[in-house]
């Protein structure tokens, strides 16, 4: 099951508000809710004011079905399909986060025949290697997202805009990463799109209007470990948007963040149950009724997570009480690699105990899928010691469904 504190989701929303949205003026963020989303948390998101980045239709029908503002939502993805983009203007998205060329083309044509003026912003690609897992490192050189800084792929892009009716290109979009401590990165990737906003302007005359820096502060694996916080990416990055902008006479564009993990990702945790516990000689592992297929996150970026024991939360280490043979809690998928933690400090478990895993809210139930037949577990959102379910376990039925 998928467990989520209401009250951590609106504690990092209102970090938002509190440290970079009332903190400088002509400022706005989004959450990323490729990270986590479900009508409810779309709500949460609604309530709170802020925007909300969707990547893809069925992100958008999410949002739409919780009646977000569709002026607040800003509409990303590299390779969005012309019925993805119809869907985004027919429904008067806020904001087209353009990756390529091809794309602002359809995204002109859709948006003349529907009579329709898309705002777009252009995404970069700064040429900056994050500190981060290969696989969530996206705006390094040769990146497949967005256009590249150098060369003329992205000059011929701000010039078609600017001639086009139908859009109206307000701004430039980067993103350097994702699960990052140190705004380094950020500050690198801002010093670089600063160089393309003054060659814009020199050059084409283009004014940046607004400048998303994307998501990418990093969650921490339990309670016992300090946050991040926002204003340490925040204010370095404000800091030098505003200096530079003075020293070049610009008008300081508008500046947006969409975070997307440090707003959810330790408002989650996982609870499993413990189907059996088998002592090797070297090793023992503590096997769950989950795995690979609800959290993907371990054997794709090599995630490391925390665990408790549930029932026998004072108890001892399994680990300890047993010479010092390491404890592995893992999954039931048909492969060796299905690891949820190589080597817990799980206090002693038995079968029917329930094993909580901490901060696990981001892309988990975004990633989950159905190997092995396995049923999408619910998700339960808790508040003031009130449960509510917000999605139901996936039965049998609902598997199969759509299979002729
Ligand atoms: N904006 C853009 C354009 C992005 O590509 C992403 C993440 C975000 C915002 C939000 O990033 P965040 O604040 O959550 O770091 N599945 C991987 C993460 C992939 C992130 C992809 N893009 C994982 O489980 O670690």
């Amino acid at each position: 099951m998928y467990v989520y504190d209401e009250d951590i989701i609106n504690a990092r929303l209102n970090e938002i508000k509190n440290d970079f949205i009332n903190c400088y003026e002509n400022t706005f963020a989004c959450y990323a809710g490729k990270a986590f989303l479900i009508k409810y948390m779309a709500e949460l998101v609604k309530n709170s004011g802020l925007g909300l980045d969707v990547v893809s239709g069925g992100e958008l029908m999410t949002a739409l079905k919780a009646n977000f503002p569709a002026e607040k939502i800003e509409m990303h993805g590299n390779a969005k399909s012309a019925d993805e983009i119809l869907l985004g203007v027919k429904s008067g998205v806020g904001r087209f986060i353009v990756d390529n060329p091809d794309e602002l083309k359809i995204l002109s044509e859709i948006s003349r025949a529907n009579n329709f003026t898309a705002n777009i912003l252009l995404r970069v690609s700064p040429a900056v290697n994050a500190h981060t897992h290969s696989h969530i490192a996206t705006g390094h050189k040769n990146s497949k997202f967005g256009f590249p800084a150098e060369g003329e792929m992205l000059n011929d892009a701000v010039k078609f805009s600017m001639n086009d009716a139908n859009i109206n290109l307000t701004g430039l979009h980067f993103h350097v990463g994702s699960q990052l401590f140190d705004p380094i990165d950020h500050i690198q990737g801002l010093e670089k799109i600063i160089k393309v906003i003054l060659r814009l302007k020199r050059d084409l005359d283009f004014t940046t209007q607004e400048l998303n820096f994307g998501g990418g502060l990093g969650a921490v694996k339990n309670p016992n470990l300090k946050s991040v916080a926002l204003k340490n990416f925040v204010s370095p990055l404000m800091e030098i948007l505003e200096r530079e902008c003075k020293v070049h006479n610009l008008l300081r564009p508008k500046a947006i963040i969409e975070p997307g993990r440090w707003i959810i990702s330790e408002a989650g945790i996982m609870l499993y149950t413990v189907e059996n516990v088998k002592y090797l000689p070297e090793i023992i592992y503590v096997a769950v009724n989950g795995g690979m297929a609800d959290n993907p996150r371990i054997a794709l970026y090599g995630a490391e997570y925390d665990a408790i024991n549930i029932n026998n939360l004072n108890g001892n280490s399994m680990t300890v009480k047993n010479n010092n043979i390491p404890v592995s809690i893992v999954g039931r998928c048909c492969e060796s690699g299905d690891i949820l933690i190589e080597r817990s400090n799980l206090n002693e478990a038995r079968r029917g105990d329930v094993i909580a895993i901490y901060n696990t809210g981001a892309y988990t139930f975004s990633m989950a899928g159905n190997y092995n037949k396995l049923l999408r577990p619910a998700v339960v959102f808790v508040k003031n010691g009130e449960a509510k379910l917000k999605v139901e376990r996936q039965t049998y039925e609902e598997l199969l469904n759509g299979e002729l």
